[in-house]
């Protein structure tokens, strides 16, 4: 299979640049920029892509490439960062923008030469996504401008004999306008790519690869019934049935009819499948405790105990399959972020589990990939574009200490809402939505008494990445409809408040 090199720089949009690519059809991975050149020979892309990054080329402390990646007679494209990191290899100059010439951020007018390969069959001008401080002050031999915008004279080069291109802007981002069809003329155009990166290859590729390694062996599977262990389980079930065992451990925090629906989705495999009721012991474990981090610690503790008590019956597996997926892999590690609410998430290592080998078959897949392979071997939609869904569930979404009692209103509370939003059509548009179940009780009336009960938070959002969100404006007339349903079937609710707090300052949960 043809693939694509992106070399990653520490740049913001790096996991984008990749994904752009894979939607085009062309396979491509995210290797860190110092990857040996012997190594890059040896993988042959048909093209590399240098990305962006938060340095300045001339800094001798900077990252770099190995110049010999220039000879190796591979097309680049260098963005941002990238582009700066060709001039200055290639005899270019790099220095501080002033203000006076070309620094620039943001959506830029730019013009474009269209006798270009980059820029062959599209509009001569169009809005550009600008991010940078710096500025090539001279562009190295052999190189065209085949771009400027009025602040800068130099927004992209070319030496189309050597097949090397740079762009100040950022194609991968929305706010260019036609980036993709820049990127897809690289690939197709430069690159001569032709294509052969389909989902239905893929999963077709998978299943032979997973079939040769596992051979008559057998695989353990904790599912969560969020979507990469879903899909990581039909994939699995699809290549080895019988052979695949999957531990959903049920521990009754989930939402309305969750568990029932995971459990549906795979009756049509050969697999084993045991669905562990583990409610009880989950709700008396977490009985008296208000304090969110000990929620997590102890759910997450609680569930490797179940699932080593299941590992325990089933004695010696070959694999311990799970559902890692691409982005977990290339999370850059740069920067040292805060932990601002641990995350424990489904899966750990249980020490009981005799196994040989652990097997991630998602582990190239970025997450569209993942919920399109779903879609490919069968899984229904309630799984496969289930929003994310935290390990600790509904636990953390009852502030304060969890009971059955509360954990029962907030299920149909939350079922409401969703409801609402589906009938809407709402919901595709929205990153994650929830209700939250709050500690806080107040007066209110209804019919001619007085009532003193739960107030309800809705809380929606729009992210990419989950690391920002903004709340998310649902109009008005909705939020009312699903006010008056919600007190009127829920009961123990008398007050509902919707959440327009983005993230940062607050966090998507709650808790
Ligand atoms: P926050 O609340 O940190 O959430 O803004 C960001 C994303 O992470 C999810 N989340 C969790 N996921 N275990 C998980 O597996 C957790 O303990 C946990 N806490 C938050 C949250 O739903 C959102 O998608």
């Amino acid at each position: 299979m043809e693939q694509v090199l992106v070399l990653d720089f520490g740049g913001q949009y790096n996991q984008l640049i990749a994904r752009r690519v894979r939607e085009l059809n062309v396979y491509c991975e995210v290797k860190p920029y110092n990857t040996p050149v012997s190594e890059i020979r040896a993988i042959s892309p048909i093209g590399i892509i240098f990305t962006g990054g938060p340095n300045s080329v001339y800094d001798p402390a900077s990252p770099q490439v190995d110049p010999e990646i220039f000879a190796l007679g591979i097309p680049i494209l260098g963005i941002c960062y990238g582009c700066q990191l060709i001039a200055h290899h290639l005899g270019g100059k790099v220095v501080p923008a002033t203000s006076a010439s070309a620094r620039e951020y943001g959506k830029t007018e730019t013009v474009y030469d269209t006798s270009c390969a980059l820029f062959k069959g599209l509009p001569a001008a169009g809005i550009s996504w600008m991010s940078h401080g710096d500025y090539m002050e001279k562009v190295p031999d052999g190189f065209l401008l085949t771009a400027h915008s009025q602040g800068c004279p130099n927004v992209a080069i070319a030496d189309e004999a050597r097949g090397f291109y740079g762009v100040q802007f950022h194609p991968e981002v929305n706010h260019t306008e036609n980036g993709t069809k820049m990127l897809r003329n690289f690939l197709y155009g430069v690159c001569h790519a032709s294509g052969d990166w389909t989902m239905e290859d893929y999963c077709k590729t998978a299943i032979s690869q997973i079939r040769e390694k596992v051979g008559a062996g057998r695989v353990l599977l904790a599912l969560s019934g969020g979507v990469d262990s879903s899909v990581a389980a039909a994939l699995l079930a699809e290549a080895v049935g019988s052979q695949l065992t999957c531990v959903f451990v049920d521990h009754g925090l989930m939402r309305k009819d969750e568990g029932d629906e995971v459990e549906h989705a795979f009756e049509k495999w050969n697999l084993n499948f045991i669905r562990v009721n583990a409610e009880e012991r989950f709700l008396s474990r977490l009985a008296g405790m208000t304090e969110p981090e000990h929620k997590r610690k102890i759910i997450g503790e609680e569930f490797i105990r179940v699932f080593e008590e299941e590992g325990r019956k089933i004695g010696k597996v070959h694999f311990l399959a799970q559902g890692t997926i691409y982005p977990d892999v290339i999370e850059s590690g740069l920067g040292n972020a805060a932990t601002i609410k641990s995350h424990h998430n489904v899966g750990g290592l249980p020490d009981t589990v005799d196994f040989k080998e652990i097997i991630e078959p998602l582990r190239m897949l970025f997450k569209d990939e993942v919920r399109q392979l779903g879609r490919e071997l069968g899984l229904p939609d309630y799984l496969v574009l289930r929003q994310p869904f935290p390990g600790p569930g509904l636990a953390i979404r009852v502030i304060g200490e969890v009971t059955k009692a509360k954990l029962d209103i907030l299920r149909e509370a939350d079922f409401v809402f969703r409801d609402e939003l589906k009938k809407e059509g709402a919901d595709a548009s929205l990153s994650q939505y929830f209700a939250v179940l709050t500690g806080m009780r107040s007066v209110g009336v209804m019919g001619d008494g007085r009532t003193y009960d739960y107030t309800l938070a809705l809380r929606a959002v729009n992210t990419s990445d989950f690391m920002t969100a903004d709340w998310a404006r649902i109009p008005y007339e909705v939020l009312d409809r699903i006010s008056v349903r919600i007190v009127n079937e829920v009961g123990s609710i008398n007050r509902i408040v919707y959440d327009i707090t983005s993230k940062p300052p607050s966090t998507i949960e709650w808790e």
